[in-house]
């Protein structure tokens, strides 16, 4: 087992590709970035043959594994007879009644690519729905890197105020932006009290914080935020791109019972092919007849919504769900022993088959890579054979199993005994 060749890969990639990795996240990957031949399963292969146990999982859409046999026998099925078309077919709305069907209140749907694009659908349907311009966001919840939302990621506090989060934004773009924090209910309840006047048109909140620690909304959190937007006239969305298709099949919003105006997805909905969706009130959605612009070459596109029937068809089995989570029981029960026999102060977090290492200091976790302790683990386990996401977070899919688990222990207790664990 070696990484000479993603070191050497990484390095020619470097000459003609800017910054070596096709998205920026990608590149905190510890010790180098992995290259990938095949990936089947729970598993990836790099360009000399070694395989290792995946838990980055495309970041998020192989909640079904790598290759599943249903989704790419859909695929396939599909793509020797249409690839874009730019028009009307079959599959735009059988893919879209299955997802409406998954989705606890979800009447309509648009199709957009990548959850990025669909969060900027869904900001501008609540604009037009209450004609109000501003946007609560959590601070550090991650929305995608569109200028009008990514802002107060990694920032310490700054209170209401949007801090920018890469060079080059326009300060325009995220003026609308109302920073709150997530699980802080009497802030935001201020905060909504002048909606009208602030013209405050949407709270945005992922209900989890995923990329952000991956927290448990604090008890009647999401339902008296569902109160106080209805008291006010905010339309509440959910960033499902995380949660959707993860955590329940019917999302956050299965899992913690409460309904948004409006939700996206992304990632699993169409189990790794490019697809995301925003899904909601029909009265919302259906403004997109009404003077909203909502548009894009590859909307809609056959093959990757064969990828969302076969995805769905595959989330709508019984046990897929309780199956993730006794997985990720499993994964939470052996790895954090190892971190605790190996006296590491570290933990996990879990909600369902989504995971995220705890450093000590639990404000440590980062969405750009979470340092310390972590990318020692990380840089160890990728020389053993196993791929982590340099923020610490870990996805699991239905393709891994319990031996794949207790591998990735055996080989974490190895790693812990060599690499410098701070003293807590
Ligand atoms: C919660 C959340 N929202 C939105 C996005 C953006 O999605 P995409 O990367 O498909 O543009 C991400 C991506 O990681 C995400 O985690």
């Amino acid at each position: 087992m070696g990484i000479d060749s993603s070191r050497a890969a990484f390095k020619r990639t470097q000459g003609s590709l800017a910054a070596g990795v096709s998205s920026g996240l990608r590149r905190a990957m510890q010790p180098v970035p992995l290259f990938v031949e095949r990936a089947v399963g729970a598993h990836v292969w790099d360009l000399d043959g070694d395989r290792y146990i995946d838990y980055v999982m495309a970041w998020g859409p192989l909640v079904h594994g790598h290759s599943d046999v249903h989704i790419i026998d859909a695929v396939q099925r599909v793509v020797s007879s249409m690839q874009v078309v730019g028009m009307g077919h079959r599959l735009e709305y059988e893919a879209a009644e299955a997802v409406l069907d998954a989705v606890p209140g979800a009447e309509r749907l648009v199709w957009a690519n990548t959850g990025t694009e669909a969060v900027q659908v869904a900001l501008r349907l609540a604009r037009a729905a209450t004609s109000r311009r501003r946007i609560v966001k959590m601070t550090k919840a991650y929305h995608g890197w569109h200028d009008s939302v990514y802002a107060s990621v990694d920032a310490g506090d700054t209170g209401e105020t949007a801090v920018p989060a890469s060079r080059g934004q326009s300060p325009n773009a995220y003026a609308d932006l109302v920073i709150s924090q997530f699980n802080d209910i009497d802030s935001i309840c201020r905060l909504l009290e002048d909606a009208e006047e602030r013209e405050i048109a949407a709270v945005l909140v992922d209900p989890i914080m995923s990329n952000a620690g991956v927290l448990e909304p604090r008890d009647g959190f999401l339902a008296t935020l569902r109160e106080l937007c209805d008291r006010h006239g905010v339309i509440l969305i959910f960033d499902e791109v995380i949660t959707g298709f993860r955590i329940a099949r019917g999302g956050a919003a299965e899992r913690f019972g409460v309904t948004p105006d409006l939700s996206v997805f992304g990632k699993a909905i169409a189990g790794g092919f490019t697809q995301s969706a925003v899904v909601g009130k029909a009265e919302i959605v259906d403004l997109v007849t009404d003077g909203v612009m909502h548009a894009g070459t590859f909307n809609g596109n056959p093959v990757a919504l064969a990828a969302v029937k076969a995805s769905m068809e595959l989330c709508a089995a019984p046990h897929m769900y309780s199956r993730l989570d006794d997985l990720g029981a499993a994964f939470e029960k052996e790895i954090g022993a190892v971190l605790t026999e190996a006296g590491t102060g570290s933990s996990l977090r879990r909600v369902g088959s989504l995971l995220q290492f705890v450093p000590g200091d639990d404000q440590a976790t980062s969405l750009h890579g979470t340092g310390g302790l972590w990318s020692g683990i990380s840089a160890a386990m990728l020389e053993a054979g196993v791929v982590f996401t340099p923020s610490g977070k870990i996805f699991l899919s239905t393709a891994h199993s319990p031996a794949d688990i207790r591998q990735t222990a055996d080989r974490l207790a190895d790693a812990l005994r060599v690499i410098s664990v701070p003293s807590t």
